[in-house]
């Protein structure tokens, strides 16, 4: 069996067990004699799956008892709209902190519901890191932050504080590192990048804070109808589930978030050494205090050799370096899934190619 060294954006590399267990029990899950796509979302076997996986994630991310744990479809872009519409309420305003593509996206998807501004900006530097002060107005509602900038590849080293509701898009670094969960409102992640196939958020809200959402929204719309049904008021997302489930055995068989955010720290290291020592042959993007862990962004100096760089990295085996066709330049992505092996072996491969090109 041949693996690709995996890094892709997102969808990205899913841990090999993962596949393999899935594979192993796809045609008959837990003696059934049915795959668990083809059973019941009503049924006690796939219960048992869903509770399995709330209770998972509640113990990997220490989240509070006070918070709610929900899987809703639509994906990161359904939630720019879903956290406006339910939260931006009673005249008041949104603030967003726009650190790139993802932040400026929700923001927009804010405006057919109320007032939204930016409480601080990154573009002046294109979006080469993260702002440190604020502008928060009165009658503020909730201020939007993106804890990883997936394009720009840059993350909050730490996440500041507000006197306001904080809602956090985790969509490219949830379950990579601890965070407190009580220091956030409402927390969304879709899977597709750290936890598995596309098609399933993750949202943990804060009990008390759902409670002032807006009702008078449609039925799929509505927080409530998440909460209030334990995320089965319509048909879940089952087999997204059942892999998010997987990957979250993966995770604490792997000694948990501090073990996973220790490794990640090491293997983006490797990778940002070989831009560091490269005597300017590669050019990090990000500012190094903001530097992603999840998402390696850097350019060439000559950047006539990118596409080459590119295209070469891909004949070597090296999959999904290509930057964001928004941004351009190269972006390597080490969710947890990419094991340390990838990223060594991309670290040699840039030294080769710079010996042969500079
Ligand atoms: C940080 C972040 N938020 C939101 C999204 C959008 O997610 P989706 O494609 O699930 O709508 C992405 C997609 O890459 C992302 O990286």
């Amino acid at each position: 069996m041949t693996r690709a060294y995996n890094f892709n954006a997102g969808p990205s590399a899913m841990p090999l067990e993962v596949l393999q267990e899935a594979q192993a029990e796809f045609t008959d899950y837990k003696h059934t004699g049915m795959s668990i796509i083809e059973i019941s979302h009503r049924s006690a076997e796939y219960a048992a799956l869903h509770q399995e996986t709330k209770d998972l994630l509640r113990e990997l991310m220490e989240i509070p008892d006070d918070y709610e744990i929900m899987f809703i479809q639509g994906g990161g872009s359904t939630q720019f709209l879903m956290t406006a519409a339910n939260f931006l309420t009673g005249g008041g305003k949104a603030a967003y902190v726009n650190t790139g593509v993802w932040a400026k996206k929700a923001m927009a998807e804010a405006k057919y519901f109320g007032e939204a501004y930016e409480a601080a900006s990154s573009a002046d530097r294109n979006h080469c890191y993260i702002p440190q002060e604020f502008t928060i107005h009165d009658n503020t509602c909730y201020v939007h932050l993106t804890a990883n900038n997936t394009i720009y590849g840059t993350e909050y080293p730490a996440f500041p504080k507000f006197d306001v509701p904080v809602i956090c898009d985790m969509s490219s670094d949830i379950l990579s590192r601890p965070v407190n969960v009580a220091d956030f409102d409402l927390i969304y992640a879709g899977a597709q990048k750290n936890l598995g196939p596309a098609g399933v958020v993750i949202v943990i809200a804060k009990k008390a804070f759902l409670a002032k959402a807006r009702q008078n929204l449609p039925t799929m719309l509505k927080y409530s109808t998440f909460a209030e049904n334990d995320s089965l008021y319509n048909t879940p997302p089952v087999f997204c589930i059942y892999m998010v489930n997987k990957t979250l055995h993966w995770i604490k068989n792997q000694g948990g978030v501090a073990a996973v955010a220790a490794n990640n720290a090491a293997k983006a290291q490797v990778i940002y050494d070989a831009i560091d020592g490269s005597n300017g042959f590669y050019i990090g993007h990000a500012d190094k205090e903001y530097r992603s862990r999840m998402n390696i962004t850097f350019n060439l100096a000559d950047k006539e050799l990118e596409k080459d760089f590119v295209a070469q990295a891909k004949a070597a085996g090296f999959i999904g370096v290509g930057g964001h066709r928004l941004v351009g330049g190269c972006r390597a992505s080490a969710y947890n899934a990419v094991p340390m092996e990838a990223c060594t072996a991309l670290a040699e491969f840039m030294h080769s190619y710079q010996k042969q090109h500079q």
